[in-house]
């Protein structure tokens, strides 16, 4: 069965450390051989969500390795409504090479996966964000590296968050998680960055506190408070995420050159205030860019 990419631990630490050295060595050189590595091959994206940066970076990544991008419009595809996952799967397969979708469901990318000999990429999906977590990873190692430093996610445990840290603690990070109280991480994401951390020379901790998370940090990092999906919750959530925005009181206690991160899109004045996202220490448009960098080191990485 072809390789698929659906969460973080789909790659070991060190095949995703391989992947980010392709991304820093193909930015560097946007002209070297790898674009031709998709000549001939086409990728389909089905999104179920909306996107700007995921959807972008992605055809525009498909587009600079040679091959070709197909959007396929949700209500055309009728992911598991007008036809079974399985199905999509065995019948995109017979026509291209990759399947890059954004779902609610994780269940669906396994099924598209599990029923299809072509990868299967996961642009987002409730559980995890695993694209994202590479171009943040491609972006701590451009400003300043990630082994050794100390990065504090500041919110909600949810995707970014999940992939963000088996990511990072594979990358030798001391990572750091403050959540509010039932918007934790769940345990076994928790025990699987800790092994990787063990294996790294970094950690894990999570806990509830912002500041004892941020405290020293080399990089801060959060995400909306409301995911996609989550919007009938806003209300509770933003009370329930008092006292969790990232604004200059909080960065007072990192490091004073410390990196401001968001996957983006941000609700400004909810988990991030205006001045932190666009303040100097802000690299979230390096961010968005290192998308399409991170991405085509992926896409070139499955087809070798
Ligand atoms: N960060 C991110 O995935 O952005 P989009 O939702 O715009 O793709
Ligand atoms: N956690 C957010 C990320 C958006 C890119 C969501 O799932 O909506």
């Amino acid at each position: 069965m072809a390789r698929s990419f659906l969460q973080v631990a789909d790659f070991s630490a060190s095949e995703l450390s391989a992947v980010l050295d392709a991304a820093q060595a193909q930015k560097a050189s946007p002209e070297g051989a790898h674009r031709r590595a998709w000549a001939g091959r086409t990728a389909f994206l089905i999104f179920q969500k909306p996107s700007l940066r995921t959807r972008v970076s992605f055809e525009l990544a498909v587009r600079r390795l040679g091959g070709e991008a197909l959007y396929l419009s949700p209500p055309e595809v009728g992911l598991g409504e007008r036809e079974p996952a399985a199905d999509v799967a065995r019948v995109l397969a017979r026509f291209g090479d990759a399947i890059i979708c954004r779902t609610f469901e994780q269940a669906l990318l396994e099924e598209l996966a599990a029923h299809a000999d072509l990868p299967v990429i996961n642009a987002l999906s409730d559980w995890e964000h695993p694209c994202q977590a590479l171009a943040d990873l491609l972006t701590i190692r451009e400003h300043g590296g990630a082994a050794g430093r100390t990065l504090a996610y500041v919110g909600d445990g949810n995707n970014v968050a999940r992939s963000l840290m088996i990511c990072a603690a594979g990358e030798g990070m001391r990572v750091r998680v403050a959540s509010p109280p039932g918007y934790e991480l769940d345990a076994a994401s928790i025990e699987a960055a800790q092994a990787r951390a063990a294996a790294s020379g970094g950690s894990v901790e999570v806990g509830g506190d912002p500041a004892a998370a941020v405290d020293g940090a080399d990089v801060v990092y959060t995400d909306t408070w409301t995911s996609m999906g989550q919007e009938a919750e806003a209300k509770l959530r933003v009370e329930a995420f008092e006292g969790f925005q990232v604004n200059a009181e909080l960065l007072a206690l990192a490091r004073p050159e410390a990196l401001v991160m968001h996957c983006l899109p941000a609700h400004r004045g909810e988990e991030i205030s205006d001045a932190a996202l666009e303040g100097e220490q802000s690299v979230v448009f390096d961010q968005a860019e290192n998308r399409l960098h991170a991405q085509q080191a992926l896409l070139w990485r499955l087809v070798q």
